[in-house]
């Protein structure tokens, strides 16, 4: 197994561990400040106002997954009506992402696509577009029956994401294709074990790679959603030389993560996203963002250790 997954896997084990847990919750303030944009709506919409200023479009997106009750997941989405409802008056792109599990995936999956169609309903009345994130493997196939029956039932402001870390995904691909959706392509952000997944960074980059041009040479539009300057490159190189226009695909990175690149590619001319997640339940994405940058988990133990 390549050091870098390494690194993730263990940090994803022990951000598990209550006591880690507790500590983060209280200390890891300057990290949340850094990749969260607040607690409340009003804060994500000023985050998202100040990313247009500079010519990046954002993403909203409500924190929360693995809900226990019903209830839980009902208020979510509740949540979510309400988010959609304040895009209504902006004069932005409208776009928001959420995960399944908020919406009760884990209690039913009839309840988790009632509480969608329902998001989506209201959505499509405001002109919103609406992803759904991709979790971790054992979820991936029901995440994709939901998004075919709301496609077949004629939704079209719904995208899904593909991981390119999964074996599975080139199959999940070819199934999708009869839908022409829109797709985000990531590299995947969960622990997953070598029977599912590549454990090779450089597998994972290459499969990206190879990935996004099929999606691109098929004519789909594509998000492409990464931080790696050499996959940034390669996709400017490749849509050039291939003529594909810029209204075909975007880059997508997530909020506090290379600003000076996102404005840097707006200015360019390409259609830049940026991942705006707020909301009180932030601790399992920070601790996926530590997982990924070694460098994040020293400001953790430097602020422990500066008392
Ligand atoms: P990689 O991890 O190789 O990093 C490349 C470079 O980017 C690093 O060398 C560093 O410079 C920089 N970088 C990366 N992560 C950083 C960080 N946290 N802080 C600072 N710098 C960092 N995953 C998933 O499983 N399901 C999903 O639905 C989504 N959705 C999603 C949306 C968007 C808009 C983005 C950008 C990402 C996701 N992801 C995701 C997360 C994704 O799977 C992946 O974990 C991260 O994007 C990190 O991988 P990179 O592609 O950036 O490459």
């Amino acid at each position: 197994m390549d050091l870098t997954l390494v690194y993730r896997s263990f940090v994803l084990h022990v951000a598990e561990q209550p006591w880690v847990k507790g500590l983060i919750l209280k200390r890891g303030q300057r990290l949340y400040r850094r990749y969260v944009a607040g607690e409340t709506l009003e804060e994500a919409l000023q985050a998202a106002q100040a990313l247009e200023d500079q010519g990046v479009h954002a993403i909203l997106d409500l924190l929360g997954e693995m809900v226990r009750s019903e209830e839980e997941a009902r208020a979510f989405q509740g949540e979510i009506l309400a988010l959609v409802q304040a895009l209504e008056q902006k004069p932005w792109p409208r776009y928001v992402s959420l995960k399944l599990t908020q919406l009760g995936l884990d209690l039913s999956e009839g309840l988790a696509l009632e509480l969608l169609r329902g998001i989506l309903n209201e959505a499509r009345a405001q002109g919103v577009f609406v992803r759904i994130d991709m979790e971790d493997s054992p979820r991936v196939e029901a995440t994709l029956r939901i998004y075919e029956g709301l496609r077949q039932e004629g939704f079209e402001n719904l995208g899904l994401v593909l991981q390119s870390y999964l074996y599975r995904t080139e199959k999940d691909l070819d199934r999708l294709l009869p839908y022409r959706p829109n797709l985000r392509l990531v590299k995947g952000a969960y622990r997953e074990p070598k029977e599912v997944a590549f454990q090779d960074k450089r597998l994972i980059d290459a499969e990206y790679l190879h990935l996004m041009k099929r999606m691109l040479r098929e004519g789909l539009y594509v998000a492409i959603a990464t931080h790696d300057p050499r996959i940034i490159g390669e996709a400017k190189r490749y849509t050039e030389a291939m003529g594909i226009p810029k209204d075909r695909f975007e880059f997508q990175l997530l909020y506090g993560v290379r600003p000076l690149e996102q404005r840097r590619l707006a200015q360019e001319g390409y259609t830049v996203r940026a991942y705006v997640p707020y909301g009180r339940f932030w601790y399992p994405y920070l601790s996926r963002r530590i997982a990924e940058r070694p460098e994040n988990l020293l400001l953790v133990m430097r602020s422990l250790l500066g008392g």
